[in-house]
């Protein structure tokens, strides 16, 4: 029995000698060490002999499977180690490589600053107007007659508006303040709305004129609405989009559709009021137009101006984008320069 289990080991040590891999080793593991497997069928019959030598024999067949045991662990380690190398070779990640680059979409600055704008006027409770609201085509009547423009007014002249060749009195308007006619016709007041939007202009095309840009107008309509109310408004408006520190100044202009009517200045943010090109030695940039809207308008549109008062205003959403960034070309806003449009 001693030399049968000696010649097991050494075959089994044959064997091991010949594995090259960790299925090997599990199949030399089934054939030798199992159930089923060689040293067990022997020491099966270890029960036949006397005391003394199933004490030799187990103690031997122990020795020699631990040894066994041993040898296959070493082994499996071995290829084991060997297989995973081979597998991170192959696998390898490199680190160091730049990453994929996903282009980002940005939101354009005038979308940007229309956006800033509009939060502002709807935290002091105005709410816009849908676009289909106020058409960019649109009718002489909206754009003009309804807000008071005279006929013989020289904003309604082809050189500064555009007309279309949909029927002789469709234009592309020229001003946002349609949407005031359209938000006031049939309805009751309070009214106080917003409405951004794009205008036109038949303008030749410089660094501060375009012919197209964009608006936003404000009205609210209601009883005992006064200019105060129209002051308070519109200097919380630019203490919060340009700082509480700038000064403003309200100057009295003529607009056909208020009465009085003024244009509000901040200080110029380029000389800080000492006079510089920006601001044409003044000291002071103009941001927006707007008054008490003019009875007649009121009255054109069937509210009481006896009953009802109200106040507008309207501002030139890339002016105010121009002043706040520092941008001194309009035309950067809409030749898709990337370089430009990366840096918002
Ligand atoms: N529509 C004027 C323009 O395009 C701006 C404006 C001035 C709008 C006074 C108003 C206003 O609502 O009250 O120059």
């Amino acid at each position: 029995m001693k030399e049968q289990l000696e010649k097991i080991f050494a075959n089994a040590t044959e064997d091991l000698a010949k594995a090259t891999s960790i299925n090997d080793i599990e199949e030399i593991r089934g054939k030798y060490l199992s159930r089923k497997g060689e040293f067990n069928e022997i020491k099966k019959n270890l029960k036949n002999l006397s005391n003394d030598d199933k004490r030799i024999v187990g103690s031997l067949a122990n020795e020699i499977t631990k040894k066994l045991e041993e040898g296959l662990k070493a082994k499996h380690d071995e290829f084991y180690r060997k297989e995973l190398n081979e597998k991170l070779k192959q696998e390898r990640i490199d680190v160091t490589l730049p990453g994929k680059y996903t282009q980002m979409g940005r939101v354009h600055p005038l979308t940007s600053t229309t956006n800033e704008i509009t939060a502002i006027f709807q935290s002091l409770g105005f709410s816009v107007v849908p676009q289909a609201n106020a058409p960019e085509v649109e009718t002489e009547y909206f754009n003009f007659d309804a807000l008071n423009v005279p006929k013989d007014h020289p904003a309604r002249d082809v050189q500064d508006t555009f007309y279309t060749e949909i029927a002789k009195n469709v234009v592309l308007r020229s001003q946002t303040s349609n949407a005031q006619i359209h938000a006031m016709e049939g309805k009751n007041p309070p009214i106080r709305i917003i409405s951004p939007g794009r205008v036109y202009r038949n303008e030749n095309i410089n660094a501060r004129k375009n012919n197209f840009f964009h608006q936003i107008e404000g009205l609210y309509v209601d009883k005992d609405i006064t200019f105060g109310d129209l002051k308070g408004v519109l200097n919380e408006f630019i203490r919060t989009y340009f700082g509480a520190s700038r000064p403003t100044r309200f100057r009295s202009s003529f607009f056909p559709f208020t009465e009085p009517s003024a244009e509000v200045d901040v200080q110029c943010i380029m000389c800080e009021g000492k006079g510089c090109r920006t601001c044409s030695g003044t000291g002071w940039l103009e941001v927006l137009g707007c008054g008490m809207v003019d009875p007649n308008v009121l009255r054109g549109v069937g509210i009481d101006p006896d009953v009802y008062t109200g106040f507008a205003f309207g501002m030139g959403v890339e002016r105010l984008a121009m002043l706040k960034y520092a941008i001194d070309d309009i035309r950067l806003f809409f030749n898709d320069d990337v370089r430009f449009l990366k840096q918002f």
